[in-house]
């Protein structure tokens, strides 16, 4: 028995409660202890049926991912018991037992409540089997028993995508039976019918819904196409087609293999890491509570400014935005009402969210309108001059004690601070364009940051839907400034013999989301070349530099939005444009290169090597707290694959050693700039990894 699980007797009902926090996962503990109540139900004479529940904020949400790095236990110990026994145990029941579910019923915890007799829901409660999401497959009878309740394509979408699926389409799934009110007396009621009918479904018994093969294969197809290189829902998916045709035990031995094999991968590894990271670099380093947030103010309706706005509306917060004259004004208002009109029409905001959602955000051309604001935050033109002006204003009219936040992607912080009454209420919140989309959010701490706006900024991101990052400030923080370095080598690449497309195809194959050349296309190419200017003056002349971007800027092509850049962008494909090709080899010939293929494995390892040695340097010089952070920041803001962990996590992967010999051939090559870090030196030397820093 554990002290984590107990069964309580409510006349004749076994009420069996688990009671783990935070999120009741199923730690060996608690598999052992369900057994022990379980088997105790069957032994109480005075007991006909049970009801599965937990205590606390959450059903089962998952096996326990801490107990994923052990090696796997010994047979016969408690951490033998394993959630598929846990499942054996209720399919055995003599008694029928229907689980109570509310907060997230996630992985084994829903494998779990299927392989009971009966399920009922609170009305906010979800459902899901995310295990794809760290690189895994449910490893519980989830690909088996799921199919049969609500067909092979409802389980393959489920089960591949490891969305979280509220009640109401819980409900019309058939993955429960009931939405409930007064969720424990519900259960306990249909536990009870279940005893009195005398006879209760077992998903294992049940057939596998006829579905037509070819659909079904084309959509296994379609999910290997949307993996780019993630094994996981790949192989979840061959585990659902097993439901079609293999009996439920072989199929749940092959299914209970795959989940080893995965587990013990490189990609659920970093997968793994990955959850761990999120959740570290979200946590406040401070004890001081968060300051409250309910108004806010943003400066700027540009695509930045308005997409903020959004995000801010979004989760309940009144805002005014502010803009200089009333043309802008009318421009940022139909930027904010088109994203809006948008969601509207497509169904993902009803007609009442529509309009709740509008007058939360109100415009207006003059400052003094956040004169009572909680926060606000500037999203003007990257231009420090004009920043600081905004910020002089602002610390005239704002109350003492608002905060007072830029969304600058590259500029000095302190500089901002230096102009205001209280620069300790002033730091960067920089946001990735779409705002209201993009998940990332650096938070840019400046020295004298108050531990308490640091508090208020982190648990705002949360409020928000964002996934924070503590960053120091350098120039381009810890997202922009390792960009930047990894796309020198791209155009090292470039003078060296490669085309843009190839460069974008071998990281792609890599699994990034988009290949630098198309982003920068995608981004707007004017951009970067402002940037460089910015930068001139205080360029290092002997570092080696490669003009084709500013080459391309230079003939007004600023990519999809000029309809050429380093492609021709046409009816919304991107071409290969010879004149880029001419350009290209043009600026080889300049340097005296001899252009020679260079293989992807090339590109990626470079790609790798400059992220991980500069990521190192970011972590010399305290501007990121930890490894993982960086990782997050990659993952969460630039397309890095997630199954690759983000940088530092793969350059463990591929072995720092490696990682070190490819930055001093990078060094060898292209000179200053590209010195190895001391800190990647240190811990070759040590033979210690990137993630020994992670505390
Ligand atoms: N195991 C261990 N700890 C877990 C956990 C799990 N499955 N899920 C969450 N936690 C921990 C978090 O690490 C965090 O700990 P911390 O406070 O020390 O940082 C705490 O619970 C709270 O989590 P969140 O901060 O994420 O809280 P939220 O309320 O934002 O989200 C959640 C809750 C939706 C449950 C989210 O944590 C989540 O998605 N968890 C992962 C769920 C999951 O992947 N389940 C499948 C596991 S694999 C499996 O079940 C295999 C099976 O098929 C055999």
């Amino acid at each position: 028995m554990s002290d984590l699980v107990r069964l309580e007797a409510h006349g004749d009902v076994g009420l069996i409660v688990i009671d783990h926090p935070p999120v009741n996962a199923l730690s060996a503990a608690v598999r052992a202890g369900l057994v022990a109540c379980i088997d105790k139900l069957g032994a109480d004479p005075a007991l006909r049926c049970g009801v599965l529940a937990c205590d606390g904020r959450t059903f089962v949400a998952g096996a326990d991912i801490r107990e994923f790095n052990n090696p796997v236990p010994p047979a016969g110990s408690t951490q033998a018991v394993t959630t598929n026994a846990v499942c054996a145990a209720i399919d055995a029941s003599q008694k029928p037992i229907v689980a109570a579910l509310f907060g997230t019923t996630l992985g084994g915890g829903l494998e779990v409540a299927l392989s009971c007799h009966g399920r009922v829901i609170e009305a906010q409660g979800k459902v899901g089997l995310p295990e794809v999401k760290i690189g895994l497959l449910p490893g519980a009878g989830g690909t088996q028993r799921l199919p049969r309740l609500v067909g092979p394509l409802a389980a393959l979408d489920m089960i591949t995508t490891g969305r979280h699926v509220p009640a109401s389409e819980a409900l019309s799934l058939g993955i429960v039976g009931e939405i409930a009110t007064d969720l424990r007396p519900a259960a306990m009621s249909a536990a009870r019918a279940l005893a009195d009918a005398g006879t209760w479904p077992r998903l294992r018994d049940e057939p596998t819904p006829a579905v037509d093969r070819a659909a079904f294969d084309a959509a296994v197809t379609a999910v290997g196409k949307r993996a780019r290189g993630a094994i996981a829902p790949v192989r979840a998916a061959e585990a659902v087609s097993w439901s079609l045709d293999a009996p439920f035990d072989d199929a749940l031995a092959r299914e209970s293999e795959a989940f080893q094999a995965l587990r013990a991968g490189p990609q659920s590894r970093a997968l793994r890491h990955i959850f761990a990271a999120d959740r570290a670099a979200a946590k406040a380093p401070t004890d001081e509570p968060p300051l409250p947030i309910a108004t806010a103010g943003v400066i700027g309706g540009g695509t930045m400014g308005s997409g903020i706005a959004i995000s801010l509306a979004d989760s309940g917060l009144s805002v005014t935005l502010v803009e200089v004259g009333d043309d802008a004004v009318r421009a940022a208002e139909a930027r904010v009402r088109a994203v809006y009109d948008r969601q509207l029409a497509s169904g993902r905001l009803t007609e009442a969210g529509h309009a709740a959602r509008l007058a939360r955000v109100t415009f207006s051309t003059e400052m003094a309108a956040l004169a009572q604001a909680d926060l606000v935050i500037e999203a003007i033109i990257e231009n420090i001059d004009a920043k600081q002006d905004v910020f002089r204003r602002l610390s005239a009219i704002t109350r003492a004690d608002a905060i007072l936040a830029s969304n600058t992607s590259y500029l000095d912080i302190d500089l901002l601070a230096d102009v205001v009454v209280h620069p300790e209420r002033v730091l960067g919140l920089h946001f990735f364009s779409p705002a209201h989309v993009m998940k990332l959010l650096e938070i840019v701490r400046p020295a004298r940051l108050a531990p308490a706006v640091l508090a208020t900024a982190l648990a705002l991101a949360k409020r928000i839907g964002k996934q924070p990052v503590v960053s120091g400030i350098c120039d381009g923080f810890i997202g922009n400034r390792i960009f930047s370095t990894w796309r020198k080598q791209c155009d090292f690449a470039l003078e060296d013999g490669a085309l843009p497309h190839e460069i974008d195809r071998a990281l792609e194959s890599w699994g990034m989301a988009m290949g630098p050349y198309a982003v920068a296309d995608l981004a707007g190419l004017d951009i970067g070349w402002a940037q460089r200017k910015r930068l001139a003056p205080t360029r290092n002349l002997a570092a080696r530099y490669v003009p084709i971007a500013d080459w391309i800027a230079e003939q007004g092509r600023f990519g999809q939005k000029t309809g050429a850049g380093y492609y021709l962008h046409r009816d919304g494909k991107r071409e290969i444009d010879p004149a880029i090709t001419a350009l290209v080899e043009r600026a080889s010939a300049e340097r005296g290169i001899t252009r020679q293929p260079v293989p992807a494995e090339r590109i990626q390892s470079r790609v790798l090597a400059a992220m991980a040695n500069e990521g190192a340097r970011i972590l010399e010089e305290g501007v990121a707290a930890r490894p993982s952070d960086i990782d997050v920041v990659l993952v969460h803001g630039y397309g890095f694959p997630a199954w690759r962990g983000g940088p530092m996590q793969a350059a463990d992967e591929a072995g720092l050693d490696t990682v070190l010999a490819t930055v001093k051939e990078m060094h060898a090559q292209s000179g200053p700039g590209w010195e190895p870090s001391k800190l990647l030196e240190t811990l070759v030397a040590e033979k210690r990894s990137f993630a020994s820093l992670n505390g």
